[in-house]
């Protein structure tokens, strides 16, 4: 099993947390789990490479404090593992200019900066993505709705090239996330929460202070009416909050639609500001203990490369072999 999150904010958010990390941390027991930091992906809008440097150790550290077990799961930095750029070369190979064209998330990103601003490495991004799932052989890739897409492609590179050079890659499966999983933005709770979002009224970062936490969800937008019970449809706002709660606090939501029954919208987000604001303090804390001691930082990391590449250098060997390319050898041997 093989995910990333991409190390693109100064901070990973709440929904990255619950929505991945958490998974993540639970799925290391059931598979040979691989997790990383895609910095190449990084790479294909405008960014500055400080910054990059220090969001990467960041985003380490995040991981970690999550509870990915380095002793269980591989945890490494994308551009540590070469194989991975050397893989979507080959796929590139394979992948129609049309069938990349149609991936919605470049369409959209695209929009967004203008046709021109938009890199060639963000239009071939997803066959990069496509590379890290396939490099490992990963049967199954928890991800969210928005890559969806992303893993369906990878899915048709690997039939694509099995078929025309011979069975080399396992065909993955997205793991798409469960509902409960997803949580909203707290100023438009029909909105993921995301930290590409224009105001960050409505996310939490995981590196927040309790109080700005607890200030966040205090000013959270809720519904019309004024009873307490979890609805998505009719209540986004209300049903984000108990999600949100449910998680951090391991209680049904059940438990806490009872609980908070007769009380009012203000109750709920007060109590649950002091949840999130005791989360983050800690979560917080121990991010901060682990950037400390950058030697044992990198010590990890190199140790889920060197981990990494057991198993990507031996698919690249059989990938370049199918490929016809000649190995190379030694002069006069
Ligand atoms: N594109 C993913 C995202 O934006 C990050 C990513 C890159 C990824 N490579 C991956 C996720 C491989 C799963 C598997 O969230």
């Amino acid at each position: 099993m093989l995910s990333g999150a991409q190390p693109t904010a100064d901070s990973y958010h709440l929904g990255n947390y619950i929505g991945a990390f958490r998974q993540w941390v639970a799925l290391q027991d059931e598979f040979e789990a691989f997790y990383f930091i895609p910095d190449l992906h990084a790479i294909t809008v405008e960014y500055d490479p400080a910054l990059l440097r220090e969001r990467t150790y960041v985003a380490a550290a995040q991981m970690l404090a999550a509870g990915v077990d380095p002793s269980r799961s591989a945890l490494f930095v994308q551009s540590h593992v070469p194989e991975h750029a050397q893989l979507a070369w080959v796929l590139g190979g394979v992948t129609g200019f049309g069938e990349a064209s149609r991936m919605t998330q470049f369409k959209d990103k695209s929009a967004r900066g203008g046709q021109d601003s938009a890199s060639v490495g963000l239009f071939t991004y997803p066959i990069l993505m496509a590379a890290d799932i396939l490099v490992y052989q990963a049967d199954k890739v928890p991800v969210g709705e928005d890559q969806r897409q992303h893993v369906e492609l990878t899915r048709n590179l690997a039939q694509r090239f099995n078929h025309r050079f011979g069975e080399t890659f396992t065909v993955p499966e997205a793991h798409i996330v469960r509902a409960t999983a997803k949580i909203y933005d707290l100023q438009d709770p029909t909105s993921k929460m995301s930290g590409s979002s224009a105001s960050h009224a409505g996310v939490i970062d995981l590196s927040d202070t309790a109080k700005q936490a607890a200030k966040k969800v205090r000013s959270a937008v809720t519904d019309s009416g004024a009873e307490i019970r979890f609805d998505p449809e009719q209540k986004p706002g209300i049903s984000n909050l108990l999600t949100i709660f449910s998680v951090l606090t391991d209680r049904s939501v059940d438990d806490l639609v009872a609980e908070f029954a007769d009380q009012q919208y203000g109750h709920l987000k007060v109590a649950l500001g002091e949840v999130v604001g005791d989360f983050v303090q800690q979560f917080g804390s121990r991010t901060r203990e682990l950037l400390e001691d950058r030697g044992e930082l990198d010590r990890i990391l190199a140790e889920g490369a060197a981990r990494a590449r057991e198993v990507a250098v031996p698919t690249l060997a059989a990938v370049y072999e199918a490929s016809g390319f000649v190995a190379p050898r030694p002069a006069g041997a």
